[in-house]
Protein backbone atom coordinates (compact mmCIF):
# COMPACT_ATOMS: atom_id res chain seq x y z
CA UNK A 1 0.00 0.00 0.00
CA UNK A 2 1.12 3.91 -0.71
CA UNK A 3 0.98 6.29 1.78
CA UNK A 4 -1.21 5.72 5.04
CA UNK A 5 -4.67 7.31 5.44
CA UNK A 6 -5.45 9.62 8.30
CA UNK A 7 -8.46 8.40 8.78
CA UNK A 8 -10.39 5.40 7.24
CA UNK A 9 -14.20 4.54 7.41
CA UNK A 10 -15.95 1.03 7.60
CA UNK A 11 -18.91 1.63 6.56
CA UNK A 12 -20.95 4.23 3.98
CA UNK A 13 -24.15 5.03 6.32
CA UNK A 14 -25.18 8.50 7.96
CA UNK A 15 -22.62 7.89 10.82
CA UNK A 16 -19.60 6.55 8.30
CA UNK A 17 -20.24 8.67 4.96
CA UNK A 18 -20.55 11.86 7.45
CA UNK A 19 -17.35 10.79 9.75
CA UNK A 20 -15.56 10.86 6.33
CA UNK A 21 -16.92 14.23 4.70
CA UNK A 22 -15.88 16.20 8.24
CA UNK A 23 -12.32 14.10 8.55
CA UNK A 24 -11.98 15.63 5.12
CA UNK A 25 -13.08 18.69 5.34
CA UNK A 26 -10.68 18.45 8.53
CA UNK A 27 -7.51 18.46 5.88
CA UNK A 28 -7.32 14.35 6.83
CA UNK A 29 -6.52 12.06 4.32
CA UNK A 30 -9.99 10.12 4.22
CA UNK A 31 -11.08 6.92 2.79
CA UNK A 32 -14.61 5.14 3.16
CA UNK A 33 -14.97 1.51 2.44
CA UNK A 34 -18.97 0.52 1.80
CA UNK A 35 -20.02 -3.26 0.39
CA UNK A 36 -23.57 -2.18 -0.21
CA UNK A 37 -22.57 -0.78 -3.82
CA UNK A 38 -24.63 2.93 -2.56
CA UNK A 39 -23.57 5.20 0.05
CA UNK A 40 -26.28 6.60 2.75
CA UNK A 41 -26.32 2.71 4.59
CA UNK A 42 -29.65 1.26 6.36
CA UNK A 43 -30.96 4.65 6.07
CA UNK A 44 -31.08 5.87 2.81
CA UNK A 45 -30.96 2.71 1.08
CA UNK A 46 -33.68 0.41 3.27
CA UNK A 47 -34.71 2.83 6.10
CA UNK A 48 -35.70 6.52 7.17
CA UNK A 49 -35.70 7.72 3.42
CA UNK A 50 -37.67 4.95 1.74
CA UNK A 51 -40.16 4.81 4.78
CA UNK A 52 -40.68 8.55 4.49
CA UNK A 53 -41.11 8.27 0.93
CA UNK A 54 -44.03 5.31 1.31
CA UNK A 55 -45.48 7.87 4.49
CA UNK A 56 -45.54 10.80 2.80
CA UNK A 57 -47.39 9.23 -0.13
CA UNK A 58 -49.81 6.91 1.22
CA UNK A 59 -50.74 10.15 3.42
CA UNK A 60 -51.70 12.05 0.13
CA UNK A 61 -53.34 9.29 -1.21
CA UNK A 62 -55.36 8.42 2.21
CA UNK A 63 -56.36 12.26 2.26
CA UNK A 64 -57.12 12.34 -1.20
CA UNK A 65 -59.66 9.16 -0.21
CA UNK A 66 -61.05 10.46 2.57
CA UNK A 67 -60.12 13.66 3.61
CA UNK A 68 -59.99 16.59 1.16
CA UNK A 69 -63.89 16.23 0.28
CA UNK A 70 -65.15 18.25 3.64
CA UNK A 71 -62.32 20.70 1.90
CA UNK A 72 -64.21 21.46 -0.78
CA UNK A 73 -62.36 19.17 -3.28
CA UNK A 74 -64.13 16.82 -5.31
CA UNK A 75 -62.28 14.04 -7.21
CA UNK A 76 -63.51 11.06 -8.75
CA UNK A 77 -62.18 7.74 -9.60
CA UNK A 78 -59.03 8.03 -7.35
CA UNK A 79 -56.97 4.91 -7.65
CA UNK A 80 -53.84 3.40 -5.95
CA UNK A 81 -50.85 2.83 -8.64
CA UNK A 82 -48.92 0.69 -6.77
CA UNK A 83 -45.92 0.34 -8.99
CA UNK A 84 -45.74 3.76 -9.42
CA UNK A 85 -46.03 4.89 -5.31
CA UNK A 86 -42.53 2.02 -5.23
CA UNK A 87 -40.93 3.84 -8.31
CA UNK A 88 -41.32 7.45 -6.33
CA UNK A 89 -39.96 5.97 -3.66
CA UNK A 90 -37.12 4.62 -5.48
CA UNK A 91 -36.08 7.00 -7.46
CA UNK A 92 -36.06 9.88 -3.97
CA UNK A 93 -33.53 6.81 -2.96
CA UNK A 94 -31.38 6.57 -6.13
CA UNK A 95 -31.09 10.50 -6.19
CA UNK A 96 -29.91 10.73 -2.43
CA UNK A 97 -27.66 7.68 -2.59
CA UNK A 98 -25.40 9.10 -5.42
CA UNK A 99 -25.75 12.55 -3.84
CA UNK A 100 -23.79 11.29 -1.43
CA UNK A 101 -21.21 9.79 -3.82
CA UNK A 102 -20.65 13.47 -5.39
CA UNK A 103 -20.22 14.99 -1.77
CA UNK A 104 -17.44 12.47 -1.56
CA UNK A 105 -15.88 13.64 -4.88
CA UNK A 106 -16.23 17.35 -3.93
CA UNK A 107 -14.68 16.61 -0.64
CA UNK A 108 -12.11 14.13 -2.10
CA UNK A 109 -13.02 11.25 0.38
CA UNK A 110 -11.64 8.16 -1.48
CA UNK A 111 -14.58 5.37 -1.95
CA UNK A 112 -14.04 2.17 -2.10
CA UNK A 113 -16.72 -0.49 -3.04
CA UNK A 114 -15.76 -3.70 -1.12
CA UNK A 115 -15.77 -5.20 1.73
CA UNK A 116 -13.52 -4.39 5.02
CA UNK A 117 -11.93 -6.34 7.70
CA UNK A 118 -9.07 -6.28 10.03
CA UNK A 119 -5.28 -7.65 9.30
CA UNK A 120 -3.94 -5.32 12.57
CA UNK A 121 -5.27 -2.27 14.11
CA UNK A 122 -3.56 -0.08 10.78
CA UNK A 123 -4.54 -2.34 8.29
CA UNK A 124 -7.36 -3.32 6.26
CA UNK A 125 -7.68 -5.82 3.61
CA UNK A 126 -11.10 -4.97 1.31
CA UNK A 127 -12.45 -7.46 -0.88
CA UNK A 128 -13.56 -5.24 -3.88
CA UNK A 129 -17.55 -5.78 -5.20
CA UNK A 130 -15.91 -6.07 -8.84
CA UNK A 131 -13.51 -8.80 -8.23
CA UNK A 132 -10.03 -8.62 -6.34
CA UNK A 133 -8.66 -7.37 -3.01
CA UNK A 134 -6.54 -4.52 -1.51
CA UNK A 135 -5.09 -3.36 1.64
CA UNK A 136 -5.41 -0.15 3.09
CA UNK A 137 -3.26 1.31 5.92
CA UNK A 138 -4.95 3.95 8.31
CA UNK A 139 -3.55 5.89 11.24
CA UNK A 140 -7.32 6.22 13.03
CA UNK A 141 -9.63 3.56 11.69
CA UNK A 142 -13.85 4.38 12.55
CA UNK A 143 -15.87 1.37 12.30
CA UNK A 144 -19.33 2.24 11.30
CA UNK A 145 -21.30 -0.89 9.95
CA UNK A 146 -24.24 -0.43 11.43
CA UNK A 147 -27.28 -2.81 11.75
CA UNK A 148 -29.53 -5.17 10.49
CA UNK A 149 -32.96 -6.63 10.86
CA UNK A 150 -33.35 -9.12 14.23
CA UNK A 151 -33.80 -12.60 13.36
CA UNK A 152 -36.94 -14.22 15.58
CA UNK A 153 -35.63 -15.43 18.50
CA UNK A 154 -35.60 -19.23 17.95
CA UNK A 155 -36.30 -18.90 14.55
CA UNK A 156 -39.75 -19.81 15.27
CA UNK A 157 -40.85 -16.88 12.59
CA UNK A 158 -38.34 -16.99 9.51
CA UNK A 159 -38.30 -13.80 7.32
CA UNK A 160 -38.61 -15.09 3.35
CA UNK A 161 -38.98 -10.93 2.10
CA UNK A 162 -42.26 -11.72 0.33
CA UNK A 163 -45.19 -13.77 2.69
CA UNK A 164 -43.00 -13.04 5.89
CA UNK A 165 -41.21 -9.81 5.27
CA UNK A 166 -38.70 -7.10 7.25
CA UNK A 167 -38.70 -3.42 7.31
CA UNK A 168 -36.98 -3.86 3.62
CA UNK A 169 -38.85 -6.42 2.75
CA UNK A 170 -42.07 -4.14 3.75
CA UNK A 171 -41.06 -1.10 1.76
CA UNK A 172 -41.36 -3.27 -1.22
CA UNK A 173 -44.67 -5.37 -1.38
CA UNK A 174 -45.67 -5.59 -4.74
CA UNK A 175 -49.61 -5.93 -4.09
CA UNK A 176 -51.52 -4.33 -0.77
CA UNK A 177 -52.14 -7.21 1.49
CA UNK A 178 -55.68 -7.98 2.46
CA UNK A 179 -54.49 -8.76 6.12
CA UNK A 180 -51.28 -7.50 7.60
CA UNK A 181 -49.87 -8.80 10.90
CA UNK A 182 -47.37 -6.42 12.00
CA UNK A 183 -45.25 -8.17 15.11
CA UNK A 184 -43.72 -5.62 17.28
CA UNK A 185 -45.50 -1.94 17.97
CA UNK A 186 -41.83 -0.23 17.93
CA UNK A 187 -41.21 2.71 15.33
CA UNK A 188 -40.74 0.53 12.74
CA UNK A 189 -43.88 -1.45 13.17
CA UNK A 190 -46.36 1.77 13.91
CA UNK A 191 -44.80 3.27 10.72
CA UNK A 192 -45.25 0.60 8.19
CA UNK A 193 -48.15 -0.74 9.72
CA UNK A 194 -49.49 3.05 8.68
CA UNK A 195 -48.24 3.05 5.24
CA UNK A 196 -49.94 -0.46 4.52
CA UNK A 197 -53.04 0.28 6.30
CA UNK A 198 -53.39 3.64 4.38
CA UNK A 199 -53.22 1.76 1.17
CA UNK A 200 -55.99 -0.28 2.02
CA UNK A 201 -54.63 -3.21 4.47
CA UNK A 202 -55.89 -4.62 7.52
CA UNK A 203 -53.90 -4.46 10.20
CA UNK A 204 -53.13 -5.82 13.12
CA UNK A 205 -50.25 -5.00 15.20
CA UNK A 206 -49.34 -7.60 18.02
CA UNK A 207 -47.04 -6.35 21.13
CA UNK A 208 -45.32 -7.75 23.99
CA UNK A 209 -45.43 -4.73 26.30
CA UNK A 210 -48.27 -3.03 27.40
CA UNK A 211 -47.85 0.10 25.35
CA UNK A 212 -46.68 1.18 21.85
CA UNK A 213 -43.97 3.71 20.46
CA UNK A 214 -40.59 1.67 21.34
CA UNK A 215 -38.45 2.74 24.33
CA UNK A 216 -38.34 6.36 25.34
CA UNK A 217 -42.00 7.44 24.45
CA UNK A 218 -44.21 9.33 27.22
CA UNK A 219 -46.59 6.74 28.69
CA UNK A 220 -49.60 9.59 28.68
CA UNK A 221 -48.43 10.39 24.52
CA UNK A 222 -48.16 6.44 23.44
CA UNK A 223 -51.87 5.78 25.10
CA UNK A 224 -53.32 8.77 22.73
CA UNK A 225 -51.35 7.98 20.19
CA UNK A 226 -52.99 4.39 20.00
CA UNK A 227 -56.14 5.49 19.83
CA UNK A 228 -55.15 7.98 17.10
CA UNK A 229 -53.95 4.75 15.14
CA UNK A 230 -57.40 2.79 16.50
CA UNK A 231 -59.19 5.31 15.03
CA UNK A 232 -57.36 5.01 11.98
CA UNK A 233 -58.71 1.38 11.62
CA UNK A 234 -54.94 -0.11 12.95
CA UNK A 235 -55.69 -3.10 15.34
CA UNK A 236 -53.87 -3.55 18.46
CA UNK A 237 -53.08 -6.67 20.31
CA UNK A 238 -50.45 -5.82 23.25
CA UNK A 239 -49.64 -7.67 26.24
CA UNK A 240 -49.35 -10.33 23.30
CA UNK A 241 -46.49 -12.51 22.55
CA UNK A 242 -46.27 -14.36 19.00
CA UNK A 243 -44.84 -17.48 19.24
CA UNK A 244 -44.53 -18.77 15.59
CA UNK A 245 -45.87 -17.83 11.94
CA UNK A 246 -46.26 -20.70 9.57
CA UNK A 247 -47.04 -20.90 6.28
CA UNK A 248 -49.73 -22.57 4.30
CA UNK A 249 -51.95 -22.50 1.66
CA UNK A 250 -51.00 -19.37 0.51
CA UNK A 251 -51.70 -17.66 4.10
CA UNK A 252 -49.47 -17.27 7.32
CA UNK A 253 -50.93 -18.47 10.53
CA UNK A 254 -49.20 -16.58 13.67
CA UNK A 255 -49.54 -17.86 17.01
CA UNK A 256 -49.89 -15.53 19.71
CA UNK A 257 -50.19 -16.30 23.67
CA UNK A 258 -51.58 -13.38 25.91
CA UNK A 259 -49.21 -12.44 28.96
CA UNK A 260 -52.03 -12.45 31.86
CA UNK A 261 -53.35 -15.92 31.11
CA UNK A 262 -51.63 -17.80 29.02
CA UNK A 263 -54.59 -17.67 25.99
CA UNK A 264 -53.15 -18.72 22.70
CA UNK A 265 -54.70 -17.63 19.28
CA UNK A 266 -53.99 -17.84 15.58
CA UNK A 267 -53.93 -15.09 13.34
CA UNK A 268 -54.75 -15.55 9.37
CA UNK A 269 -52.62 -12.96 7.76
CA UNK A 270 -51.66 -12.54 3.96
CA UNK A 271 -48.08 -10.77 4.68
CA UNK A 272 -46.46 -10.70 8.10
CA UNK A 273 -44.12 -8.08 9.37
CA UNK A 274 -41.61 -8.94 11.53
CA UNK A 275 -40.06 -5.37 13.98
CA UNK A 276 -39.12 -6.99 16.90
CA UNK A 277 -35.99 -4.68 17.01
CA UNK A 278 -32.10 -4.79 14.69
CA UNK A 279 -28.96 -5.61 15.78
CA UNK A 280 -25.85 -4.36 15.05
CA UNK A 281 -23.36 -5.86 12.56
CA UNK A 282 -19.40 -7.33 13.15
CA UNK A 283 -19.21 -10.29 11.53
CA UNK A 284 -16.69 -10.73 8.94
CA UNK A 285 -14.54 -7.54 10.87
CA UNK A 286 -12.03 -9.69 12.05
CA UNK A 287 -12.59 -7.56 15.95
CA UNK A 288 -11.26 -11.06 17.73
CA UNK A 289 -7.94 -10.93 16.01
CA UNK A 290 -7.71 -7.69 16.51
CA UNK A 291 -8.84 -7.73 20.22
CA UNK A 292 -12.01 -5.07 20.06
CA UNK A 293 -14.30 -5.75 22.46
CA UNK A 294 -17.99 -6.71 21.89
CA UNK A 295 -20.74 -6.87 24.84
CA UNK A 296 -23.27 -9.82 25.30
CA UNK A 297 -25.94 -7.72 22.96
CA UNK A 298 -22.90 -7.83 19.98
CA UNK A 299 -21.99 -4.31 20.34
CA UNK A 300 -18.73 -2.73 20.14
CA UNK A 301 -17.66 -1.26 23.29
CA UNK A 302 -16.64 2.31 23.21
CA UNK A 303 -15.27 4.63 26.06
CA UNK A 304 -16.84 8.48 25.98
CA UNK A 305 -14.44 9.55 22.71
CA UNK A 306 -15.60 6.77 20.64
CA UNK A 307 -12.32 4.39 21.57
CA UNK A 308 -12.65 1.11 20.71
CA UNK A 309 -10.48 -1.52 23.32
CA UNK A 310 -7.68 -0.96 20.60
CA UNK A 311 -6.00 2.16 19.97
CA UNK A 312 -6.56 3.46 17.07
CA UNK A 313 -9.90 1.86 16.40
CA UNK A 314 -12.83 4.18 16.96
CA UNK A 315 -16.72 2.98 16.54
CA UNK A 316 -19.68 5.28 16.06
CA UNK A 317 -23.99 4.32 15.09
CA UNK A 318 -26.02 1.51 15.66
CA UNK A 319 -22.87 -1.20 15.90
CA UNK A 320 -22.00 0.88 19.20
CA UNK A 321 -24.14 2.06 22.41
CA UNK A 322 -27.12 4.27 22.10
CA UNK A 323 -29.99 4.68 20.15
CA UNK A 324 -30.25 3.65 17.01
CA UNK A 325 -30.87 6.16 15.01
CA UNK A 326 -29.64 8.48 12.07
CA UNK A 327 -29.13 11.78 13.61
CA UNK A 328 -27.11 10.23 16.37
CA UNK A 329 -24.90 8.25 14.16
CA UNK A 330 -24.24 11.52 12.42
CA UNK A 331 -23.41 13.35 15.50
CA UNK A 332 -21.19 11.46 16.35
CA UNK A 333 -19.72 10.84 12.90
CA UNK A 334 -18.32 14.10 13.30
CA UNK A 335 -17.60 14.44 16.96
CA UNK A 336 -15.39 11.24 16.41
CA UNK A 337 -13.53 13.09 13.02
CA UNK A 338 -12.83 16.14 15.56
CA UNK A 339 -11.10 13.75 17.36
CA UNK A 340 -9.33 12.73 15.12
CA UNK A 341 -8.17 15.97 14.11
CA UNK A 342 -8.22 17.93 17.74
CA UNK A 343 -8.68 15.75 20.31
CA UNK A 344 -11.88 17.09 20.99
CA UNK A 345 -16.05 16.28 19.68
CA UNK A 346 -18.81 16.58 21.90
CA UNK A 347 -22.20 14.58 21.72
CA UNK A 348 -25.16 15.55 23.80
CA UNK A 349 -26.80 12.05 24.62
CA UNK A 350 -29.61 14.05 26.44
CA UNK A 351 -31.08 15.84 23.54
CA UNK A 352 -31.07 13.03 20.71
CA UNK A 353 -34.95 13.75 19.55
CA UNK A 354 -37.05 10.89 18.52
CA UNK A 355 -39.62 11.04 15.63
CA UNK A 356 -42.30 8.68 14.50
CA UNK A 357 -43.54 9.67 11.37
CA UNK A 358 -46.81 8.77 11.12
CA UNK A 359 -49.92 11.06 11.19
CA UNK A 360 -50.13 12.43 13.33
CA UNK A 361 -46.36 12.53 14.04
CA UNK A 362 -45.04 11.85 17.21
CA UNK A 363 -41.91 13.34 18.51
CA UNK A 364 -39.86 14.19 22.19
CA UNK A 365 -36.93 14.35 23.25
CA UNK A 366 -35.58 14.63 26.91
CA UNK A 367 -37.46 12.77 30.03
CA UNK A 368 -40.79 11.45 30.06
CA UNK A 369 -43.07 11.87 33.01
CA UNK A 370 -42.50 7.97 33.79
CA UNK A 371 -39.09 8.73 34.10
CA UNK A 372 -38.88 11.89 36.31
CA UNK A 373 -41.95 10.15 38.77
CA UNK A 374 -39.46 7.34 38.67
CA UNK A 375 -36.14 9.49 39.50
CA UNK A 376 -38.46 10.96 42.13
CA UNK A 377 -38.02 14.91 40.35
CA UNK A 378 -40.13 17.15 40.88
CA UNK A 379 -41.52 18.25 38.03
CA UNK A 380 -44.40 20.70 37.07
CA UNK A 381 -45.97 20.47 33.59
CA UNK A 382 -47.64 22.70 30.84
CA UNK A 383 -49.76 21.25 28.04
CA UNK A 384 -51.42 23.02 25.21
CA UNK A 385 -53.86 21.03 22.68
CA UNK A 386 -54.02 21.68 19.09
CA UNK A 387 -57.69 22.13 18.98
CA UNK A 388 -57.33 25.11 20.19
CA UNK A 389 -54.47 26.12 17.84
CA UNK A 390 -55.64 28.90 14.77
CA UNK A 391 -53.34 27.41 12.66
CA UNK A 392 -54.24 23.86 13.24
CA UNK A 393 -57.83 24.62 13.07
CA UNK A 394 -57.46 26.72 9.73
CA UNK A 395 -55.71 23.06 8.49
CA UNK A 396 -58.35 20.95 9.87
CA UNK A 397 -55.45 18.87 11.53
CA UNK A 398 -56.14 19.32 15.28
CA UNK A 399 -55.29 16.01 16.99
CA UNK A 400 -52.30 15.92 19.66
CA UNK A 401 -51.11 18.25 21.83
CA UNK A 402 -47.69 19.48 23.24
CA UNK A 403 -46.42 18.82 26.46
CA UNK A 404 -43.65 20.32 28.59
CA UNK A 405 -41.93 18.79 31.89
CA UNK A 406 -39.69 21.23 33.46
CA UNK A 407 -37.95 20.94 36.82
CA UNK A 408 -39.95 22.39 39.50
CA UNK A 409 -37.43 24.58 40.94
CA UNK A 410 -35.73 26.17 38.17
CA UNK A 411 -38.04 25.61 36.06
CA UNK A 412 -35.38 24.40 33.43
CA UNK A 413 -37.19 22.06 30.07
CA UNK A 414 -36.66 18.58 31.12
CA UNK A 415 -38.28 16.89 28.10
CA UNK A 416 -41.15 18.11 25.63
CA UNK A 417 -43.34 15.31 23.72
CA UNK A 418 -45.25 16.21 21.15
CA UNK A 419 -48.19 14.30 19.07
CA UNK A 420 -49.80 16.23 16.22
CA UNK A 421 -49.07 17.98 12.96
CA UNK A 422 -45.44 18.29 12.47
CA UNK A 423 -44.42 17.38 15.76
CA UNK A 424 -41.56 16.20 13.87
CA UNK A 425 -40.20 19.54 12.39
CA UNK A 426 -41.69 21.46 15.46
CA UNK A 427 -39.11 18.95 17.58
CA UNK A 428 -36.13 21.24 17.08
CA UNK A 429 -37.30 23.92 18.73
CA UNK A 430 -37.19 21.91 21.82
CA UNK A 431 -34.00 20.39 21.34
CA UNK A 432 -32.20 23.83 20.65
CA UNK A 433 -33.61 25.15 23.67
CA UNK A 434 -32.49 21.98 25.76
CA UNK A 435 -29.22 22.35 24.22
CA UNK A 436 -28.83 26.29 25.54
CA UNK A 437 -30.27 25.54 28.97
CA UNK A 438 -33.74 27.25 28.66
CA UNK A 439 -36.35 27.52 31.01
CA UNK A 440 -39.84 27.14 29.89
CA UNK A 441 -40.38 31.04 30.67
CA UNK A 442 -37.79 31.41 27.81
CA UNK A 443 -39.97 29.99 25.66
CA UNK A 444 -42.77 31.80 26.42
CA UNK A 445 -41.15 34.55 26.21
CA UNK A 446 -39.89 34.34 22.80
CA UNK A 447 -42.34 35.40 19.57
CA UNK A 448 -43.50 33.02 17.83
CA UNK A 449 -45.12 33.79 14.54
CA UNK A 450 -49.01 33.71 14.17
CA UNK A 451 -51.24 31.71 12.94
CA UNK A 452 -48.27 28.65 12.97
CA UNK A 453 -48.23 25.22 14.51
CA UNK A 454 -45.11 26.56 16.45
CA UNK A 455 -47.65 28.98 18.63
CA UNK A 456 -48.82 25.25 20.34
CA UNK A 457 -45.02 25.06 21.03
CA UNK A 458 -45.44 28.20 22.99
CA UNK A 459 -48.58 28.04 24.99
CA UNK A 460 -47.36 24.75 26.22
CA UNK A 461 -44.66 26.49 27.11
CA UNK A 462 -46.55 29.20 28.57
CA UNK A 463 -48.91 26.67 30.58
CA UNK A 464 -45.83 25.12 32.49
CA UNK A 465 -44.01 28.64 33.34
CA UNK A 466 -47.19 30.71 34.39
CA UNK A 467 -49.79 27.74 34.96
CA UNK A 468 -52.02 29.30 32.21
CA UNK A 469 -52.05 29.17 28.31
CA UNK A 470 -53.81 32.06 26.82
CA UNK A 471 -55.79 30.06 24.14
CA UNK A 472 -57.11 27.35 26.09
P1 LIG B 1 -25.95 1.86 8.66
O1 LIG B 1 -26.82 2.89 8.08
O2 LIG B 1 -26.52 0.52 8.93
O3 LIG B 1 -24.71 1.74 7.67
C1 LIG B 1 -23.69 0.82 7.84
C2 LIG B 1 -23.12 0.48 6.49
O4 LIG B 1 -21.94 -0.29 6.68
C3 LIG B 1 -24.03 -0.38 5.62
O5 LIG B 1 -24.32 0.27 4.41
C4 LIG B 1 -23.26 -1.67 5.40
O6 LIG B 1 -23.41 -2.19 4.08
C5 LIG B 1 -21.83 -1.24 5.63
N1 LIG B 1 -20.94 -2.31 6.09
C6 LIG B 1 -21.17 -3.20 7.09
N2 LIG B 1 -20.11 -4.02 7.24
C7 LIG B 1 -19.20 -3.65 6.32
C8 LIG B 1 -17.89 -4.10 5.98
N3 LIG B 1 -17.30 -5.11 6.63
N4 LIG B 1 -17.25 -3.48 4.96
C9 LIG B 1 -17.82 -2.45 4.28
N5 LIG B 1 -19.04 -1.98 4.56
C10 LIG B 1 -19.71 -2.56 5.57
N6 LIG B 1 -33.43 6.57 11.81
C11 LIG B 1 -33.80 7.85 11.93
O7 LIG B 1 -33.11 8.64 12.57
N7 LIG B 1 -34.94 8.32 11.32
C12 LIG B 1 -35.75 7.50 10.61
O8 LIG B 1 -36.75 7.95 10.08
C13 LIG B 1 -35.40 6.14 10.51
N8 LIG B 1 -36.17 5.29 9.80
C14 LIG B 1 -35.80 3.99 9.68
C15 LIG B 1 -36.64 3.13 8.98
C16 LIG B 1 -36.31 1.80 8.85
C17 LIG B 1 -37.22 0.88 8.08
C18 LIG B 1 -35.10 1.31 9.41
C19 LIG B 1 -34.70 -0.11 9.24
C20 LIG B 1 -34.27 2.16 10.12
C21 LIG B 1 -34.62 3.50 10.27
N9 LIG B 1 -33.83 4.39 11.00
C22 LIG B 1 -34.21 5.70 11.12
C23 LIG B 1 -32.57 3.97 11.64
C24 LIG B 1 -31.36 4.37 10.77
O9 LIG B 1 -31.49 3.79 9.50
C25 LIG B 1 -30.06 3.93 11.43
O10 LIG B 1 -30.00 4.40 12.75
C26 LIG B 1 -28.85 4.46 10.67
O11 LIG B 1 -28.85 4.01 9.34
C27 LIG B 1 -27.55 4.03 11.36
O12 LIG B 1 -26.46 4.51 10.65
P2 LIG B 1 -25.04 3.77 10.68
O13 LIG B 1 -24.17 4.59 9.81
O14 LIG B 1 -24.63 3.52 12.07
O15 LIG B 1 -25.30 2.34 10.04
P1 LIG C 1 -38.11 -1.44 18.43
O1 LIG C 1 -37.14 -1.96 19.42
O2 LIG C 1 -38.42 0.00 18.39
O3 LIG C 1 -39.52 -2.17 18.66
C1 LIG C 1 -39.68 -3.56 18.68
C2 LIG C 1 -40.95 -3.91 19.44
O4 LIG C 1 -41.23 -5.27 19.27
C3 LIG C 1 -40.84 -3.65 20.94
O5 LIG C 1 -41.88 -2.81 21.35
C4 LIG C 1 -40.92 -5.06 21.53
O6 LIG C 1 -41.57 -5.08 22.79
C5 LIG C 1 -41.71 -5.82 20.48
N1 LIG C 1 -41.49 -7.27 20.48
C6 LIG C 1 -40.32 -7.94 20.58
N2 LIG C 1 -40.54 -9.27 20.51
C7 LIG C 1 -41.88 -9.47 20.35
C8 LIG C 1 -42.72 -10.64 20.22
N3 LIG C 1 -42.22 -11.88 20.24
N4 LIG C 1 -44.04 -10.47 20.08
C9 LIG C 1 -44.56 -9.20 20.06
N5 LIG C 1 -43.81 -8.08 20.19
C10 LIG C 1 -42.48 -8.20 20.33
O7 LIG C 1 -37.59 -2.00 17.03
P2 LIG C 1 -38.05 -1.71 15.53
O8 LIG C 1 -39.40 -1.11 15.47
O9 LIG C 1 -37.78 -2.98 14.82
O10 LIG C 1 -37.01 -0.60 15.06
C11 LIG C 1 -35.60 -0.84 15.07
C12 LIG C 1 -34.83 0.43 15.18
O11 LIG C 1 -34.95 1.21 14.01
C13 LIG C 1 -35.29 1.26 16.35
O12 LIG C 1 -34.24 1.29 17.28
C14 LIG C 1 -35.56 2.62 15.80
O13 LIG C 1 -34.83 3.57 16.52
C15 LIG C 1 -35.07 2.57 14.36
N6 LIG C 1 -36.08 3.24 13.54
C16 LIG C 1 -36.29 4.58 13.68
C17 LIG C 1 -37.28 5.22 12.97
C18 LIG C 1 -37.50 6.66 13.19
O14 LIG C 1 -36.66 7.30 13.78
N7 LIG C 1 -38.60 7.23 12.71
C19 LIG C 1 -38.13 4.51 12.03
C20 LIG C 1 -37.87 3.10 11.99
C21 LIG C 1 -36.86 2.52 12.71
Amino acid sequence: PSEPYDAIIIGGGPGGYVAAIKAAQLGLKTACIEKRGALGGTCLNVGCIPSKAMLNNSHIYHQTLHDIKKRGIDVEGVSLNLPQMLKAKDDSVAGLTRGVEILFKQNKVDYYKGTASFVSPTRLSVLLNEGGETELDGKNIVIATGSEVAPFPGGAVEIDEKQIVSSTGALNLQEVPKKLVVIGGGIIGLEMGSVWSRLGSEVTVVEFLGSIGGVGIDEEISKQFQKSLAKQGLKFKLNTKVLSAEKSDGKVFVKTEAAKDGKEETLEADVVLVAVGRRPVTTGLNLDKIGVEVDSKGRIVIDDQFNTTVQGVKCIGDVTFGPMLAHKAEEEGIAAAEYIHSGHGHVNYGTIPSVVYTHPEVAWVGRTEQDLKAAGVQYKIGKFPFIANSRAKTNLDTEGQVKFLAEKETDKILGVHIMGPNAGEMISEAVVAMEYGASTEDIARTTHAHPTLAEAFREAALAAYSGKAIHS
